[in-house]
């Protein structure tokens, strides 16, 4: 398995992070996980996009394109013969001694590898569990940054509890999961948090509105309270990874019927039918 650092292949044991890299040691850095499909980086630009604006919040210039490393990316997935699977990239501002405080002209450190991912099949056709907590990150949420702690905390919280994602609840309203965006469906109709500083716009959600509207189903972003949440007809999730994944039970309650609801089938027969068109070959 061949990985990217800084614009070359290499074998993994190969690469050479520094010890003073400034991702390793504050977190200072944003990433993606894109999906593989059939050899192909589904939402490729989008997610390319996504990292170049994080990147260029926190004031990392990178001195590459977007065509430019797009196409490293595709060589990394081609060398590494991955079919069906995930790719990590991360940029991070550099290595320099160690002080919080940066000076300018720090080389960005870029890597990037593929991974082998296990299609979250059942929990897509039976639904699963969540717990809920209090979202108690930062306020640039929107930012994907390699800052991950709080998620990490609340989501092995939620794993400790026998439950796949935690739902995070802002002032009493949902924001969004610790790995995905999270939809509540009450009378037939979708509703997300809008797109704020509060949560990340995920790729996904992106496509799952954008395949709502092409699809007539209503939705709308607006937030809603815990009630809402625990009231609702179905609940979803939604990422890279897990892609659409029902929510049948939260903190314990059954949500609507406890199966996975119609609303959210749609949603996920219409993202997979948007997945085989986008990577099917053109021979
Ligand atoms: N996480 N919200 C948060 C906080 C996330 O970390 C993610 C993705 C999403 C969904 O975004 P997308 O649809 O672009 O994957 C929403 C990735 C998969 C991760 O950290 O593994």
């Amino acid at each position: 398995m061949k990985v990217l650092f800084n614009g070359r292949l290499m074998e993994r044991g190969e690469c050479a992070v520094d010890i003073e890299d400034r991702g390793y040691q504050f977190g200072d850095g944003v990433y993606e996980v894109i999906r593989i499909y059939n050899g192909i980086l589904f939402t490729l630009g989008e997610h390319i996009a996504r990292l170049y604006k994080s990147a260029a919040e926190i004031g990392i210039d990178l001195s590459f394109s977007e065509a430019e490393l797009k196409s490293q990316l595709k060589e990394l997935v081609d060398i590494n013969q991955m079919r069906d699977g995930g790719l990590y990239l991360q940029v991070t501002r550099g290595k320099a001694p160690r002080k919080h405080q940066y000076e300018a002209g720090l080389t960005p450190q870029v890597t990037a590898y593929t991974f082998p991912i296990q299609k979250p099949e059942k929990e897509q056709q039976n639904g699963v569990s969540a717990i809920t907590a209090d979202d108690m990150r930062w306020l640039r949420c929107d930012i994907k940054s390699l800052n991950l702690l709080y998620n990490v905390m609340i989501k092995q919280k939620a794993h400790e509890a026998s439950s796949f994602e935690a739902i995070l609840i802002r002032d009493g309203l949902v924001t969004e999961g610790t790995s995905s965006n999270v939809y509540v469906v009450k009378q037939n109709v979708i509703y997300t948090h809008p797109v704020t500083t509060l949560i990340l716009n995920g790729i996904t959600r992106m496509k799952v509105l954008q395949l709502c509207e092409q699809n007539g189903l209503n939705f709308e972003e607006k937030a809603v309270t815990k009630d809402e949440l625990l009231d609702a007809d179905e609940v979803f999730i939604t990422s890279t990874t897990a892609e659409v994944i029902p929510v049948t039970s939260i903190d314990g309650q059954t949500i609507g019927s406890g199966a996975p609801g119609p609303l959210t089938k749609n949603v996920q027969t219409a993202l997979q039918n948007s997945i085989l068109s986008e990577t099917a070959k053109t021979v």
